[in-house]
């Protein structure tokens, strides 16, 4: 079985993005892959300092996990900050990861334009400990979101160098969508990626009510509508159809989407429409991540079983890269 592996930030609630780019896949993998999904808890700290909300922000992600349907019998469910031989890797691939590099990465570029007066070594070295979670497992597949790709060119980049000097203990590892391209959610307002601090009015997350979801959709950006037959879709419209593909059936999506090419598209019926069929989609993961939250006792039982599987790949790996560095006596 290949290796996949994938991470979460616990920065705050999740949203469909998160979802759409990245859960629904983790769930699809686990009957075929060996599985490793875990909260990145120690990259929060690069942007979000305060950890006041971080404990509650960690169980919030395994239970939304949990609810979306991943199984912690079948995957390894895990904090980061509970295997400290991540750690360890990071300080190695630190030593390969060259300063001029990490300063061209998009994220840091535009992290050091949010947030100037904090611009510290964690956010530059980002990168770095995103690809030791990664090779930590020696993962081939990684299921993300557009947004990442560019930290996948990156820790293939490092292994290659660590591979080249010490000798070859990682495999390539690759960003992750099933036969399609790597997703990105927009906002519902139309202006860039839906994401967990942006335009919360325009960001449907896990946990929002019924009528919060409702409120949104029927407020999502649209237009007058096409003029001309068959026009390509503007992306938030595109953007509210793909949404209709996670929570409508393939007989809904294809009746607006016919609607749509004959120009005969309401957009008032269409919102109303998925809106209906989100609140569907999202109510029984919300009840049941609530309920998983609430089960601190069963939430410490998924975290400790997947530490424990987590570290046993993880310190089979180490050991091989202290031998091919040398950092055994
Ligand atoms: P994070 O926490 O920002 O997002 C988690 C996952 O959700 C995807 N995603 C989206 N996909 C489509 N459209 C969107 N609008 C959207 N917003 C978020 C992300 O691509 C991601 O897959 N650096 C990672 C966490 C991480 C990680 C790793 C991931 C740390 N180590 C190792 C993979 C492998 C992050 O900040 O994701």
């Amino acid at each position: 079985k290949e290796t996949v592996l994938s991470g979460i930030r616990p920065t705050g609630y999740l949203h469909l993005g998160n979802y759409f780019g990245a859960m629904r896949n983790y769930v699809k993998m686990q009957e075929d892959y060996n599985c490793y999904f875990f909260v990145a808890n120690w990259h929060s700290l690069t942007t979000h300092p305060d950890t006041k909300a971080l404990q509650e922000s960690v169980y919030r992600v395994i239970a939304e996990n949990v609810a979306s349907g991943l199984d912690p019998e079948k995957v390894a469910l895990y904090v980061q900050s509970d295997v400290p031989e991540i750690a360890e890797l990071y300080l190695y691939l630190n030593m390969l990861a060259y300063k001029g590099e990490l300063e061209k990465t998009t994220t840091f570029k535009e992290k050091a334009k949010t947030q100037p007066d904090n611009i510290n070594a964690g956010l530059l070295t980002y990168p770095v400990l995103m690809a030791a979670d990664i090779l930590i497992h020696r993962a081939v597949k990684v299921p993300v979101g557009k947004d990442q790709e560019q930290h996948l060119e990156m820790a293939r980049n490092f292994a290659e160098r660590f591979n080249f000097r010490y000798g070859h203990i990682f495999p390539e590892p690759h960003a992750f969508n099933f036969g399609e391209n790597l997703i990105k959610i927009m906002s519902l307002d139309g202006n860039g990626k839906m994401s967990k601090s942006e335009n919360q009015m325009a960001t449907l997350y896990l946990a929002d009510d019924d009528d919060a979801i409702r409120k949104k959709i029927m407020k999502a950006k649209t237009d007058s509508g096409p003029t001309t037959p068959n026009s390509i879709k503007p992306d938030y419209i595109e953007n509210l159809f793909t949404l209709m593909k996670i929570a409508s059936t393939e007989e809904v999506y294809y009746r607006f989407d016919e609607q749509y090419n004959q120009c005969t598209i309401r957009y008032g019926d269409f919102k109303k429409q998925l809106a209906e069929d989100m609140v569907a989609f999202i109510k029984p993961i919300r009840e049941k991540a609530a309920d998983i939250q609430n089960n601190k006792e069963l939430i410490h039982k998924i975290i400790k079983q997947g530490a424990d599987k987590a570290r046993a790949s993880a310190s089979a790996t180490l050991q091989e890269v202290r031998k091919a560095i040398r950092m055994i006596y």
